[in-house]
């Protein structure tokens, strides 16, 4: 599949007679909401785990000097905490075009803090898609992480805004945690002995 997903999200659903969705945010669009919303409420979801496993060109990186960004990847029994945003249709006019780099729309079942349900949609970039890198040790993740940087800032930015906005949140995510702590010690680790 080509990076560019627009053109492929804008065919996969008929939002027809809709007056809203909701939307699952797992990584940055917990915290850069730029995107008007009709409600917000924590959420999790079921049989996905995050992973820095999505290459980013555009944002967080460049394409000589990808960096890496969350998506999902599915794991029984894995439970992925994040934020929920019932929107209009029309938002994700803008939300494919900066989402563009790989993710496609799924629908899934959103479970709420006081065990309600509903069926929304999530943004996930699969491995079939160009800028996907896929597994790597942690330490070679948080190296790329803390070299790159794109038009959307630092890669590590990306990275500590997420685990923050995750612990806010109450999300116990070993995977982002781990690798927020490798950065913080190499940035601790360069100040010290620079
Ligand atoms: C998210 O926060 O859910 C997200 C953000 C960017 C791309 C894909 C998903």
């Amino acid at each position: 599949m080509s990076t560019n997903t627009v053109e492929h999200n804008r065919r996969r659903y008929d939002f027809s007679g809709i007056e809203s969705v909701w939307l699952f945010g797992y990584g940055s669009l917990i915290y850069k909401v730029d995107f008007p919303y009709l409600e917000q409420r924590p959420a999790m979801i079921r049989g996905w785990q995050r992973r820095f496993w999505q290459g980013s060109h555009d944002h967080r990186g460049t394409p000589e000097a990808p960096g890496r960004v969350a998506t999902l990847v599915e794991k029984p029994g894995a439970v992925c905490k994040g934020m929920a945003f019932r929107v209009s249709p029309s938002v994700f006019e803008h939300l494919d075009v900066r989402e563009k780099n790989g993710y496609l729309r799924f629908s899934t079942t959103l479970t709420f803090d006081d065990g309600s349900h509903a069926e929304g949609l999530v943004y996930i970039a699969t491995e079939d898609n160009e800028a996907y890198l896929g597994h790597a040790p942690d330490a070679q993740i948080a190296r790329q992480i803390a070299s790159a940087a794109g038009p959307s800032g630092p890669n590590a930015d990306y990275l500590l805004r997420l685990a923050e906005s995750l612990r806010a949140l109450g999300d116990d995510c070993p995977h982002t945690f781990a690798i927020e702590s490798l950065v913080r010690s190499a940035d601790s680790g360069d100040r010290s002995s620079g």
